[in-house]
């Protein structure tokens, strides 16, 4: 059973696959005649379940348009909805939902639930989200930063902000793909020594620094996400708003950056709180090149977990 958990459990031969393969896809899509339907249909008689536990627009969407572009069908489901939600075991969710569907997304609050899902599932489980990481979305950024710049190994990636799920599967792609990653924020929104200590094992160990001028100097890549992520008490908004207020990525910000860095952030954005919207519309953004990257990448990532 071929899973897509998490960035730090793929190999990188496996990960490169996935980047090339999801470069091929974009590139015949876009050389076909306009209306033509796609010559490959690898999901054709296929069905994915689409799980979400919280909201979504980009996952939702990118993962529903991509199995019908290759053929399959998708169901939509909210986890509030099932059974699931209303004290049925994931273990038993799994081994049901795998009689009925050939591939399994999830989106969930505790890594726990994803990590049940696959084990009881006799059908692959890919990772939408959890609390602690997002695989699909630095998937997506990696390809989208080589699309712009060639390739992602040995530059400079500088995060200002929250040290969240987002920061830690790049923390993951930079062990797995080789590049630098510097971490900049308050010391008590740090990320997880867990993910420190696993990038600095595969020998590139995340460089934190307060001073966010001071890090993002000579990257060539900065990026950052919301202030509170999904699974973020509200009671802590004002709090971490005040400690992040100092990491917040604007023009003065990025101008200690290379002159050619680019911007990223997986949206959803609070514009001119994390990002100004002079950075998220300016030169260095390419915030909507990843959106659209999200489509691509996770067909590879789909096609790689059933092996068509
Ligand atoms: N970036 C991302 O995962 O967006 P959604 O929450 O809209 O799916
Ligand atoms: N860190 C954010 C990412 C949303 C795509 C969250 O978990 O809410």
């Amino acid at each position: 059973m071929t899973h897509f958990l998490d960035i730090h459990t793929t190999s990188p031969e496996d990960l490169r696959g996935i980047i090339d393969q999801a470069g091929a896809m974009k590139q015949a899509r876009k050389d076909r005649p306009k209306g033509a339907p796609d010559d490959d249909q690898p999901l054709k008689g296929r069905m994915v379940a689409l799980i979400f536990e919280k909201p979504s627009t980009r996952t939702r969407v990118s993962f529903d348009v991509g199995v019908r572009q290759m053929g399959g069908e998708t169901m939509v489901l909210s986890g509030a909805d099932m059974q699931l939600g209303h004290g049925e075991t994931i273990a038993d969710t799994a081994r049901v939902m795998s009689r009925y569907v050939d591939l399994i997304m999830i989106r969930t609050f505790e890594e726990q639930t994803l990590l049940e899902m696959a084990e009881h599932a006799t059908v692959p489980v890919i990772n939408g989200l959890t609390n602690r990481t997002h695989p699909c979305q630095i998937m997506a950024d990696v390809m989208t930063f080589e699309e712009h710049r060639g390739p992602i190994a040995g530059k400079k990636v500088v995060w200002s902000g929250d040290g969240n799920n987002v920061f830690a599967s790049f923390a993951h792609a930079a062990g797995q793909f080789g590049f630098d990653l510097t971490f900049t924020g308050p010391e008590t929104l740090d990320p997880e020594k867990t993910w420190l200590d696993w990038a600095a094992a595969k020998g590139r160990p995340v460089t934190i620094d307060r001073n966010p001028e001071r890090a993002v100097a000579g990257a060539d890549l900065v990026v950052t996400d919301t202030w509170v992520s999904m699974h973020d008490p509200q009671s802590a908004r004002e709090r971490r708003h005040n400690q992040l207020r100092p990491y917040q990525v604007n023009e003065a910000l990025m101008a200690h950056a290379k002159p050619d860095a680019l911007f990223m952030h997986c949206l959803p954005a609070h514009r001119d709180d994390e990002a100004t919207s002079a950075v998220m519309d300016g030169p260095h953004s390419v915030i909507f090149d990843e959106a659209e990257n999200r489509l691509h990448a996770q067909k590879a990532v789909m096609r790689y977990c059933l092996g068509v």
